[in-house]
C-alpha cells in the first residue's frame, strides 16, 4: 500500500516538474534560424533589459474563450499605465481580450508582469483616404505596470523627425520570414531611417493608388540589400534611434526585401493627437 502511494506521488512530482520545466525548453526557433543564417528581418537575438520598453501584447477571440491569450503584436510603454501599439492590432477588438506582458524575453509563458486593457483609444483618422494612415492607438492598462529601471521601463517619444540614415533598432517576436514562423525569444535588428520620398517611389507600383507614403508614417530599411526587416507579429512594436520612440511598426511589401522598405507609424508627426489624448485621460 505504502509502495504504490510513493510510486503515485513521485508520478505527481514527475508530472509537476516537467509541466514547470517544459515550457521554457520549448523548441527554440532561433536555433534553427541561426543554422539556416536566415535570422529573419537579419535580426539578433536580444534580452528585455536591453528594451525594457518592449511589450507583448496578448489576444484571445470573444467566440472562443476557452483559448488563450496569444501573441498578436508588440507595444511601447509610454507611461506605467500607458502602451503605444499599432491602430490595425487593436481595431474591432475590445479591452477584455487583451493582457500586456512586460518584462519577458519570450512570447509564450507568462513569466513577466501580466496586466490588463482597461481602454483602447485609436486614432480617428485611421485608414482615412490612404491604407495604414494614422495607425496609432493607445492602451490603457490597469493596473499600472511596476516600472523597475531594468526589464520594464519608459521610451520618450520622439518630438522630432529621425534623420536620413540614422540607425534605428526595432524589436519583437514576429516571423523571421515572410509567412515563416515567429520567434520565441526576443529578437532585435538595426535598419536606417529612409527619407519618406525615397520610400513613396519605392511603393510607386505596389498596391493600388490608396498605397502611398503619408506624413503619418515613417519608413526604414536596408535599400538595395534587404534582408533585415520586421515582419508579421512585430506591428505595434518599436522602432527607436538614440532612445527615442519614433516609429511603430505598421506594414510593409513581404518582409526584407531589398527594393521595399519596412513601413511604421510616425511618432514625431503623431505626437499632437498622441498628447492631445494624453491630456483628456
Ligand atoms: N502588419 C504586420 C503585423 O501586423 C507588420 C508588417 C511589417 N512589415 C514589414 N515589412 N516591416 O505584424
Amino acid at each position: 500500500m505504502s509502495r504504490s502511494w510513493l510510486v503515485c506521488l513521485l508520478a505527481i512530482m514527475a508530472c509537476l516538474l516537467a509541466s514547470t520545466h517544459g515550457l521554457p525548453l520549448q523548441e527554440n526557433p532561433l536555433q534553427e534560424d541561426e543554422k539556416s543564417g536566415g535570422r529573419i528581418v537579419g535580426g539578433y537575438a536580444t534580452d528585455i533589459a536591453q528594451v525594457p520598453y518592449q511589450i507583448s501584447l496578448r489576444y484571445k477571440g470573444i467566440t472562443t474563450p476557452q483559448n488563450a491569450y496569444r501573441h498578436r503584436c508588440g507595444g511601447s510603454i509610454i507611461a506605467e499605465d500607458k502602451i503605444l501599439t499599432a491602430a490595425h492590432c487593436i481595431i474591432g477588438t475590445v479591452p477584455s481580450q487583451y493582457k500586456v506582458v512586460a518584462g519577458t524575453n519570450y512570447q509564450t509563458g507568462s513569466d513577466g508582469v501580466i496586466t490588463n486593457v482597461k481602454e483602447i483609444i485609436m486614432h480617428e483618422e485611421y485608414f482615412s483616404e490612404f491604407a495604414y494612415n494614422n495607425d496609432i492607438a493607445i492602451l490603457v492598462v490597469d493596473p499600472p505596470l511596476p516600472l523597475n529601471n531594468f526589464t520594464i521601463q519608459t521610451i520618450k517619444m520622439a518630438t522630432e523627425q529621425p534623420l536620413e540614415g540614422a540607425v534605428s533598432k526595432i524589436s519583437g517576436w514576429g516571423t523571421t520570414s515572410p509567412g515563416g514562423t515567429s520567434s520565441n525569444q526576443l529578437l532585435a535588428v538595426d535598419v536606417p531611417i529612409v527619407s519618406n520620398d525615397v520610400c513613396d517611389k519605392d511603393y510607386e507600383n505596389f498596391g493600388d493608388e490608396t498605397y502611398r507614403i503619408t506624413a503619418s508614417m515613417l519608413c526604414a530599411g536596408k535599400r538595395g540589400v534587404g534582408g533585415a526587416d520586421a515582419c508579421q507579429g512585430d506591428s505595434g512594436g518599436p522602432l527607436v534611434v538614440r532612445d527615442v520612440l519614433q516609429g511603430v511598426v505598421s506594414w510593409g511589401n513581404s518582409c526584407a526585401l531589398a527594393t521595399h522598405p519596412g513601413v511604421y507609424a510616425n511618432v514625431a508627426y503623431l505626437r499632437s493627437w498622441i498628447d492631445a489624448k494624453l491630456a483628456q485621460l
